[in-house]
């Protein structure tokens, strides 16, 4: 028995951003993007054609802070009445604060914190509506119902997580997405990598998330490598987009598993980029997968053409290796107790707990890796 629920319209490709205004129809907005020139532009192209936003926060930087949300969400309560629709332009940094301020435009950022910190109720929220323009192709947070909060002073991560937050709307225009310098490009298109394997060693994997999964597994790692030495080539740009799509679809289902679980401490204490830090760990976790003999294992199969275990990880070694991405944890500066400390404390957390895989197998393929 499975369901499948994605509430999101989705318009993609490439001139897909013009459909912006339409969409918005003669509701008053407020945009959320960065600080950039890139944005600003595309802002000044919504604001012609829908008219200025009744607000705008410009200043997300990557991985929302709590401290920088509730700056932020403050400029949102000041407004004399809230605004219609909020237009989140940029990556997952930006999709996800545009999350947080929805939820807490109405019901206040003290909720949403309380909520963060101690999980009660959902049924306080009723977020205000999101049409999501995603910059980069990687977090697929335009197709799902939660937000990554990270709170640096406190040295932890949250999870925002309520039905009403799926936008109204994703419009995955791959034309913005042109502008991502090489780095990014491998970081965020192997965090899409990462929910994609990620959905399929997942307890709570389904036929329909499996089938976006392995489409988007096998299309990130056709064209992943090829666009990393061609940024400017848009016919992979759109493929990488809808590939990172599709692999949002998928773990909008499942949510993420284990290789995140073990990411969220080394980006917070070690500062690697969320794409990287979730997927370095791939090839040891489908080493630990050998002789799995279940539908995940199938469907790892499809989707990296080797079978789970030693020849699946391998495969996964090889191609991070064409993108110059190191799967040692010293190279990012954990030793190896350290490693095996993380991946303990990654198995009790909420995510590792959707994991189909063993813990004590995991550490011996970490050991037989070094
Ligand atoms: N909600 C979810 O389902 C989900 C899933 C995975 C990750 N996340 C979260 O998303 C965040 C990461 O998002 P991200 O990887 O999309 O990056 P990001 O939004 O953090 O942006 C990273 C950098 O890329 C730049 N950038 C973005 N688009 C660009 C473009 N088109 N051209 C040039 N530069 C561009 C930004 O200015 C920024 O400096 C993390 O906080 C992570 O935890 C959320
Ligand atoms: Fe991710």
């Amino acid at each position: 028995m499975w369901t499948y629920w994605n509430p999101v319209q989705i318009s993609f490709g490439s001139g897909s951003f013009d459909q912006l205004s339409e969409r918005l129809g003669a509701r008053n907005y407020m945009l959320v993007t960065y600080p950039d020139v890139f944005a600003a532009q595309l802002g000044a192209q919504i604001a012609v054609k829908a008219g200025p936003p009744v607000l705008v926060i410009d200043d997300i930087a990557p991985n929302p802070d709590m401290a920088a949300l509730e700056r932020q969400i403050a400029r949102v309560k000041a407004l004399a009445t809230a605004p219609e629709v909020i237009i989140a332009l940029g990556g997952g940094s930006v999709i996800d604060s545009a999350k947080v301020f929805a939820a807490a435009a109405r019901s206040g950022f003290a909720a949403v914190k309380s909520h963060l910190c101690e999980k009660p109720a959902t049924d306080q929220f009723s977020p205000l509506p999101i049409i999501a323009v995603p910059t980069t192709a990687g977090t697929g947070s335009e197709v799902t119902s939660w937000a990554t909060v990270w709170d640096s002073a406190a040295g932890k991560k949250y999870s925002l997580a309520l039905p009403g937050l799926y936008p109204e709307a994703a419009i995955v225009d791959p034309a913005l997405m042109v502008s991502k310098p090489r780095d990014l490009t491998v970081s965020t298109g192997l965090d899409a990598f990462s929910h994609a394997l990620e959905s399929i060693w997942n307890h709570h994997a389904t036929p329909v998330s499996r089938m976006y999964a392995v489409a988007a597994a096998r299309e990130i790692m056709s064209v992943l490598p090829r666009l990393a030495e061609n940024l400017n080539d848009l016919e992979l740009r759109a493929r990488m987009a809808q590939a990172a799509l599709f692999a949002g679809m998928a773990f909008s289902m499942t949510k993420t598993a284990i290789a995140h679980s073990i990411s969220y401490p080394i980006t917070l204490n070690h500062g690697v980029i969320h794409g990287i830090a979730c997927s370095f760990t791939l090839p040891a976790i489908a080493r630990s997968l050998e002789g799995i003999n279940s539908p995940a294992g199938t469907a790892l199969q499809e989707a990296l053409g080797a079978r789970p275990g030693s020849e699946a990880a391998d495969r996964l070694e090889a191609f991070l290796s064409t993108l110059n991405v190191s799967t040692a944890p010293g190279d990012y500066g954990i030793d190896n107790e350290g490693m095996e400390a993380l991946v303990s404390s990654a198995f009790e957390g909420e995510r590792g707990k959707n994991y189909v895989g063993q813990q004590a197998a995991l550490i011996k393929s970490l050991r037989s890796a070094r």
